[in-house]
């Protein structure tokens, strides 16, 4: 169908203005005056509508009838007027309705609920909120390809069915084709017979095999789908998120830290520079001081503090928590937040934490009782990146996957890693609805995604 997108008619009025244009959408509302309706027409290709200016004379009823309706589909042409209060306006000439729109259609009010519109999630796409975080999603992603693009990475397409798991945490969905069998001896007869002769699980996380793509391209990041089965149902877990994994050869520690820095400030610029119409309108409706939270996070120098010095300052903040603060323990969402909201007040790096509350391939540090790892922590959120120097040690990696009782017997491509040119390298994994959240101000990770899965709900 011919017609023009209605982004098209606001980026370059002057072009269109007093011309014939086509344009196609949905009625998000409309009004009547006595011989004159209005119309304000989306078509998804930018947050404002289109007011389209009806002289009601000049239309059959029926027509009127059927178009002024919210959620109805229209195609309609008219000629483009400018207009000091919306910029631009069409006058129309001719209407075909496409779709018409029945009166049960759940979208009638300006504002409905989050709670309400994650009943419809097949229709939330058509209201403004969401017309905007999948907007910034969409440049979101965008940006990070072009970062990695652009300093050299490859990007690499790590399988999504895999058999080893990554994080060793046990929250691996499992594919199967078996039907059940109760008598069936053990686990692995069990498998045997399963479609890939063993027991196989969606992966949650491409860094083993990004590691292994490394170890030839030098740089590399992933950036998919994650699927993790845990039963954590708060607002920034979902089972299904995105991962942005980069994996970086002849890099320590210190130098991915810096990496991570950089890689945020440069994708946060890109939306702030390329999404001003949604940031305005999450500044307006969602976070209040979103703007200069983003500026502030573009300008400042992020903290970095060790494990064991935050415990230090979270034991000595007189604040009551509801879990208990011990060296050895993992930090909890409220001790990450006191971090970074209250401490520092702003984005920080915590490195060096317990290697016995960390996964087996981070980088064993000398002191014997710590790990070269550091998770990312911002305000409002907690953490959103969680990163490490590997272990590149062949022995020192085999000892602990045997501390944790890991069969060696499934890693042993990955361990060829080491064996064959080992070499320090580094990586990190961004959750991507968690910056998604982080940038647009939104609260829970269920409205970031189109179809969010979470537990108890697919
Ligand atoms: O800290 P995680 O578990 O790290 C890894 O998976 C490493 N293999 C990454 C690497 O070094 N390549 O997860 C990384 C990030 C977290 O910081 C968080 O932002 C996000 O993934 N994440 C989730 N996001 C939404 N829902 C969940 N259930 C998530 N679990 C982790
Ligand atoms: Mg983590």
């Amino acid at each position: 169908m011919k017609h023009t997108d209605i982004k098209e008619l606001f980026v370059k009025t002057a072009d269109f203005v007093n011309k014939e244009v086509t344009v196609c959408g949905w009625v998000r509302t409309w009004r009547d005056s006595k011989s004159v309706s209005f119309i304000e027409l989306n078509d998804g290709t930018c947050l404002s509508n289109l007011q389209l200016v009806i002289e009601k004379g000049a239309f059959k009823e029926s027509v009127l009838k059927s178009a002024l309706v919210v959620g109805a589909a229209l195609q309609v042409v008219g000629t483009l007027i400018s207009s000091e209060r919306n910029v631009c306006e069409l006058t129309v000439k001719n209407i075909n309705v496409l779709g018409g729109c029945p009166q049960d259609y759940p979208l009638q009010k300006k504002h409905h609920t989050l709670e309400f519109l994650r009943t419809i999630p097949h229709l939330r796409p058509r209201t403004r909120y969401f017309e905007a975080v999948l907007a910034v999603r969409s440049r979101l992603a965008f940006a990070i390809h072009k970062y990695f693009q652009e300093h050299g990475y490859k990007y690499v397409h790590t399988p999504i069915i895999t058999g080893s798991d990554c994080e060793g945490a046990g929250e691996m969905f499992r594919v199967t084709t078996q039907p059940w069998d109760a008598k069936v001896k053990d686990e692995a007869a069990y498998y045997a017979d399963d479609f890939f002769g063993a027991k196989a699980g969606l992966t949650v996380s491409g860094q083993l095999e990004g590691e292994v793509a490394a170890m030839g391209l030098g740089k590399i990041y992933t950036f998919g789908p994650t699927f993790r089965a845990e039963h954590s149902n708060t607002t920034r877990h979902a089972a299904e998120f995105w991962q942005i994994e980069p994996e970086v050869c002849f890099c320590d520690l210190h130098d991915i830290i810096e990496i991570a820095e950089d890689f945020i400030k440069s994708i946060i610029k890109d939306v702030v520079e390329n999404c001003p119409a949604e940031l305005a309108f999450f500044n307006e409706r969602i976070e209040k001081g979103l703007s200069e939270k983003l500026n502030h996070v573009l300008e400042s120098d992020f903290a970095k503090i060790t494990y064991t010095e935050a415990v230090k300052v979270l034991k000595a903040s007189g604040k009551d928590f509801k879990y208990p603060v011990e060296w050895g323990s993992d930090l909890q969402t409220e001790h990450e937040r006191y971090l970074t909201e209250e401490y520092f007040k702003k984005p920080v790096f915590v490195t060096d934490y317990p290697a016995d509350i960390k996964a087996f391939y981070m980088k064993q540090n000398s002191d014997g009782k710590t790990v070269a790892a550091t998770d990312l922590l911002v305000p409002g959120i907690g953490e959103i990146i969680g990163c490490s120097e590997r272990e590149a040690d062949l022995d020192k990696l085999k000892a602990a996957m045997l501390k944790r009782n890991m069969p060696l017997e499934s890693y042993t491509e990955y361990l060829d890693t080491r064996k064959y040119g080992s070499v320090p390298h580094s990586g990190f994994g961004l959750g991507f609805e968690r910056i998604i959240m982080y940038i647009t101000g939104v609260q829970n990770i269920r409205d970031t995604l189109l179809y969010p899965r979470t537990v108890g709900s697919l």
